[in-house]
């Protein structure tokens, strides 16, 4: 039997203030619990949802050393753009606060104590690496080395973002400092750990045997989590940014991020309301974690433990993370840049709030990951939006206005199929409901949209546009039903599209409907005048898709440059200006080229240095065809010693230029010079 709640109290993981929000942020977490959230609203539910930016760990300090700023800038910059692309979006939260608040390191530390205080921690002195260059520790981000599992290169003291392990510092390979780039030492240093391992008894009962209805994906990894046994988790780290361990003893080290952030839910809903222990110490509240898969061991075994520990926390019933969303086939990664970021579509995209949020909807990576392509988003919205609910709504309105000069018809006698139609409106609402409260959010959105979809057949089916000179009546009918279902369908899209739900009921002139009125034939009255009637959506354009897919071959681009520029070899010893003197280069033109019999690189080339004719054997035949060479300048080294090659005597260097990649190019003057002109 399923419990009854009598509240809920959602959370939504926390971003990193150290970049904008994306499109695989909205996909996997925030468009999938404001769905939710609307939807239990709408039904009159009491329920709070908290969030905020997460401001602390390593990301943010990198960040901020990379751009010269403190991290507190860094915080502040991001925390507001999250927050307003946000609240553009329609992202509905009842607070969306800050980890670096008063209240949040007031609570935090307060967690941390009662946990210190109780004997919950164990002390414990390590080695760990330690950057002599830069005077700080290593912890997580801050160390980068080789995975051991897939021999990714650039693996992180946390975790590697190429097969997703979860990783210690300790068994990175090669280990460098992201800070300076030097081998790092290992330097004693003590920190508090949370024993995990005591709190594998609860944590199998409580997911394995009493949560088996969780997302597969979810229960999965914490499964093997658990199979793999538990070890103690170190919750401080020696940093200068973040919560300062509240004990003595403890300078110069904070609290752990994963230890902070969580409580940040706790934090948020104090902000919110003084009434916020009846959301989290109520056994009558249902609490649901809205996160990406990244976060599963920290909110499904870490932060439950945490809650234990401290004891008089309920936990949370459900955690339905999702998997990831890529973009054009590629992994989402602000780093590269490659991503859309929220900001700017709102800005590129004015007024297509809900289609962005239909798109992510639709898509959403609920059971494996999936791929966001600006083709999909076209296609979604001018064969989906445009040609299903836009038409469908528009044609009802424009039909009423055009034929009843806005004011609703009376409804004459249903008949079989009016009566068929209407009531499958029911069917939806049961289904809605059924998906949305067991997190198919895809799934509910189709519900949603076969309201529209209904409709919209319903019209085609009975033609009042040609009735309307025989059968006045009739049509009048039609249009009641239309009307009625135009009603319904704003209802069943208010979780998804709130924007255009709206729009709808202002075209209606209905005011606010209930999530109850949902199914019901009589939302919208006859002799009721309605508002003059605007198109919901309108058709994407090629161009508009050309520029977004430009923008992402630029970042491609610019990744590839700085990818070159860390792949350029270290600059060689100085040499004097004397010894860069005593080398003679030429400008040279080539004037033969073939192959050296019997070799695969070498080319025989006859060059005019302007000194001489000469010959030169180089080592080229691999990357230049000889008929392509002919004709062209090229610089010389002319004084370099001869030397016989495949029995012929070379006499000079063709130079060139190599890529990281080894692809060769000629060197030569921008415009045809004479040959023999000296270059120096
Ligand atoms: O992965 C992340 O982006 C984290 N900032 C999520 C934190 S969720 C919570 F626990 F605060
Ligand atoms: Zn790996």
């Amino acid at each position: 039997m399923t419990k009854e709640f009598k509240r809920y109290l959602v959370t939504s993981a926390l971003p990193y203030a150290n970049g904008p929000v994306h499109i695989g942020h909205l996909a996997g977490v925030y468009v999938p619990s404001d769905i939710y959230v609307r939807y239990l609203r709408l039904r009159g539910r009491d329920v709070v949802w908290v969030c905020g930016s997460d401001e602390h760990g390593v990301p943010i300090t990198i960040k901020a050393r990379k751009e010269g700023v403190s991290p507190q800038q860094v915080v502040d910059r991001y925390h507001e753009l999250i927050k307003d692309s946000f609240e553009r979006l329609g992202i509905s939260f009842d607070i969306y606060s800050r980890t670096s608040s008063a209240v949040h390191a007031e609570t935090a530390s307060e967690f941390f104590r009662k946990l210190y205080d109780e004997g919950k921690f164990i002390e414990k002195t390590s080695m760990q690496y330690y950057d002599e260059e830069a005077g700080t520790f290593l912890a997580d981000r801050y160390i980068v080395g080789t995975c051991p599992k897939c021999g990714n290169d650039r693996a992180y003291g946390d975790q590697c973002e190429m097969c997703g392990s979860t990783l210690s510092p300790d068994e990175l390979i090669e280990p460098h400092s992201a800070v300076s780039g030097s081998v790092p030492v290992k330097r004693e240093t003590k920190h508090w750990y949370l024993p995990l391992d005591r709190y594998e008894g609860f944590l199998c009962e409580w997911i394995l045997d009493g949560h088996k209805e969780w997302k597969s994906n979810v229960y999965g990894q914490c499964k093997s989590w658990l199979d793999g046994g538990l070890q103690p988790r170190a919750v401080s780290r020696d940093l200068d940014w973040g919560i300062p361990v509240p004990v003595e003893g403890a300078e110069g080290k904070v609290l752990y991020v994963w230890f902070d952030a969580p409580i940040g839910y706790i934090s948020a809903t104090k902000e919110l309301t003084p009434d916020w222990e009846r959301y989290w110490k109520s056994e009558d509240t249902k609490m649901v974690h809205f996160i990406g898969k990244d976060n599963i061991v920290f909110h499904c075994i870490v932060f439950p433990s945490m809650l234990a520990a401290h004891g008089g926390y309920i936990l949370p019933d459900n955690v339905p993370a999702n998997e990831f969303l890529n973009l054009e086939g590629d992994k989402i990664s602000t780093s590269r840049n490659w991503a859309v970021w929220l900001h700017e579509y709102l800005d590129e995209f004015p007024g297509k709030e809900d289609v962005l949020r239909y798109v992510l909807c639709a898509n959403a990576p609920e059971t494996k990951d999936n791929d966001f392509t600006w083709k999909d988003f076209q296609a979604r919205n001018n064969n989906e939006l445009v040609a299903v609910l836009g038409n469908f709504v528009n044609r009802a309105l424009v039909l009423t206005q055009k034929y009843y000069d806005g004011v609703v018809p009376a409804c004459g006698e249903l008949d079989a199929y009016d009566r068929e139609t209407l009531a499958e409106l029911g069917g939806i609402k049961a289904s809605l409901e059924n998906n949305i409260e067991t997190y198919h959010f895809r799934e509910a959105l189709k519900d949603a949209m076969n309201a529209a979809r209904i409709g919209n057949k319903y019209l085609a089916d009975t033609e009042p546009w040609k009735l309307v000179k025989t059968d006045p009546e009739r049509v009048g009918t039609i249009l009641h039903t239309a009307l009625q279902i135009a009603a319904n369908t704003s209802i069943a899209i208010e979780p998804f599209m709130p924007f255009t739900a709206r729009k709808i009921r202002d075209m209606l002139a209905v005011g606010e409907l209930g999530w109850e009125q949902l199914g019901s034939t009589d939302l919208v009255a006859a002799g009721h005048r309605i508002a003059k009637p605007e198109l919901l959506f309108e058709k994407i354009e090629d161009e508009a898709i050309r520029r977004q897919l430009d923008k992402l071959v630029a970042a491609k681009e610019a990744n590839a440059a700085a990818e070159n520029t860390q792949n350029v070899e270290k600059q060689k010893d100085n040499v004097s200006f004397d010894e860069f003197g005593r080398m003679d280069i030429r400008v040279s033109t080539i004037l033969a080229a073939e192959k050296v019999a019997k070799t695969k690189k070498l080319l025989k080339l006859t060059v005019d240095t302007g000194i001489d004719r000469r010959e030169i054997v180089s080592g080229i035949a691999e990357h230049f065809a000889p008929e392509e060479l002919v004709g062209r300048q090229v610089l010389v080294l002319v004084n370099l010693a001869p030397r016989e090659l495949k029995g012929i005597l070379s006499n000079g260097m063709i130079l060139m230029a190599e890529d990281a990649g080894g692809k060769l190019r000629l060197l030569g003057p921008d415009e045809r010079t004479m040959n023999g002109a000296v270059v120096g």
